[in-house]
């Protein structure tokens, strides 16, 4: 058996390929007319294995350096033993991804119940693009790489795309990626056209984007595309790291709880492949458990598990069950819509491994509404750390389940803040203003409701009296009114031509 190898996750099947073929599901269950996903594996006994975490620690000195030490200044390759599919060092395809940290959010755990100390949040905003999907794209392209591919392709809510783009222009591989019309956050279009991607901007949603790009990518050999969504296992391997990272910090003790807000489920799975290998490789000795949020827009890892109560099963999930669900959303004309648009997704590709998760890390799955997750995204912004939408969803999930009593208040709670603040800057505008910046560049400018946080502009004239004045603006709006000064708009508005 080779040191590293794909292999089929349905347990009646099992079959096994070589790390050096491109698939993206099992071809071995397609002639059964199934579809079954693949995972990387690897045969432990032929690989050189740390004794325990702590191995580890030697990079520590190392990590800061480039040139030499490059791969272990990645926060994804310093851990290389421990995702093993590459034949040779020289094959990573690195940018220095992952440098990523745990941050104690002291403040915001106040806010949402539990002890000083218990709420960690992972600040995978920190990555070089941006987003938490660098840490799969290097190992995604380091595959790519190895097998030769010149053009790579996915389909987008906006972060695999700008992350794709990242990688594709440093190794100079041809990029292509697919978005919804209208359905991308403007910071991540910007990055994807900005590193020269090739941006196909297809009339529907990610589902229908995913569907097309899979067509491209299976069905149309000849073009030779390389598929970099989550559904490629290779993207999982990398993004596993995320994990060792939060152990890292922890000094390798284990979290109670690791939050994370659920789209296409590929981080979801990649996590509970990390903690099933860290357990069976001995490594750690108790698995923490797992809440997926999702927007409630977008829910349908919610439904089926929560209202159809569908499990993995030991790998014979009920399709049959599954297919009813999505004929029955299908007939209703449902589409996901949510404002955290990055898990904007309706027919997630990685179900059967996030069920899997599920089990291995004894987890549960929320629904969280648009408004709860603004809420809570301008709570983690004001409480020093900053994230987009989809993000605040782990941490709005982890006050609800606080609230429920599924979370002791006392126990250690890990969100993964997936991406950054300044990803979706119109969101965050349209909270704190109420103005749509969208809806204003199309001539059509609208004051919605603002957020129970907002945190307004304030109008000023160019006047040193006034400036000082309005430097304590909370208090003293009443009194500038009063002295018959420059009083701001009531309602603290700037007009709308003047944002
Ligand atoms: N958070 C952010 C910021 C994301 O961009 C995504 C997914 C998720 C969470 C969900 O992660 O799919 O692994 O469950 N964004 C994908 C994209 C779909 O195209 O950028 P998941």
């Amino acid at each position: 058996m080779d040191r590293a190898y794909q292999q089929c996750i349905h347990p009646d099947c099992g079959a096994t390929f070589g790390v050096d073929e491109v698939l993206i599901s099992c071809p071995k269950c397609a002639k059964e007319g199934r579809q079954s996903l693949l995972d990387i594996r690897y045969d432990w006994s032929r690989l050189a294995l740390p004794k325990s975490l702590g191995f580890f620690e030697h990079r520590w000195s190392t990590k800061g350096e480039r040139g030499e030490g490059a791969l272990d200044f990645s926060g994804v390759w310093r851990f290389r033993e421990l995702l093993p599919f590459y034949e040779n060092e020289s094959d990573i395809v690195t940018i220095g991804e992952g440098r990523t940290n745990l941050q104690d959010a002291r403040l915001l755990a106040d806010e949402i119940g539990l002890k000083p100390g218990c709420l960690l949040l992972q600040y995978e905003g920190l990555n070089p693009s941006g987003s938490f999907k660098d840490n799969g794209m290097t190992a995604a392209f380091t595959h790519a790489h190895m097998v030769g591919a010149e053009r790579v392709a996915c389909a987008s809510t906006g972060n695999t795309s700008a992350s794709l783009a990242m990688f594709a222009s440093l190794s100079q591989t041809r990029g292509i990626v697919f978005i919804g019309t209208g359905k991308i956050a403007y910071g991540k279009l910007s990055q994807a056209l900005d590193y020269g991607a090739r941006t196909l901007q297809i009339q529907g949603d990610f589902d229908a984007c995913l569907r097309r790009v899979r067509q491209i990518a299976v069905e149309q050999p000849q073009l030779g595309i390389y598929l970099m969504n989550s559904v490629n296992p290779f993207r999982l391997e990398g993004q596993k790291s995320i994990m060792y990272r939060v152990l890292e910090a922890l000094n390798w003790q284990v979290p109670d709880w690791i939050v994370v807000p659920g789209g296409n489920l590929g981080n979801c799975s990649a996590f509970g492949k990390a903690f099933a290998e860290l357990k069976e490789l001995g490594l750690i000795s108790r698995v923490p458990r797992l809440a997926v949020i999702q927007a409630a827009g977008a829910n349908p890892l919610h439904r089926l598990v929560n209202e159809r109560k569908l499990r993995w099963n030991e790998g014979r999930v009920d399709t049959g069950a599954v297919k009813r669900f999505y004929s029955e959303i299908d007939a209703a004309d449902f589409h996901a819509r949510t404002i955290a648009s990055a898990i904007e997704i309706g027919h997630p590709v990685n179900l059967s491994k996030a069920l899997r998760a599920l089990e291995t890390m004894h987890g549960v799955v929320r629904e969280v509404d648009d408004e709860t997750i603004l809420e809570h995204k301008a709570m983690v912004g004001r409480y020093g750390f900053g994230c987009e939408p989809a993000s605040a969803a782990a941490v709005a999930g982890a006050h609800m389940l606080v609230e429920e009593g599924v979370i002791d208040l006392d126990a250690r709670v890990v969100c993964i803040l997936t991406g950054h603040l300044l990803k979706d800057p119109d969101a965050t505008v349209r909270y704190h203003t109420g103005i749509d910046m969208q809806a204003m560049q199309a001539g059509a400018p609208r004051r919605e409701p603002e957020g129970r946080m907002a945190n307004r502009p304030i109008p000023v004239p160019d006047d040193l009296q006034a400036i000082i004045q309005a430097i304590g603006a909370a208090e003293l709006d009443q009194s500038l009114v009063a002295d018959g000064g420059h009083a701001p708009d009531p309602l603290g508005h700037l007009p709308v031509s003047e944002y």
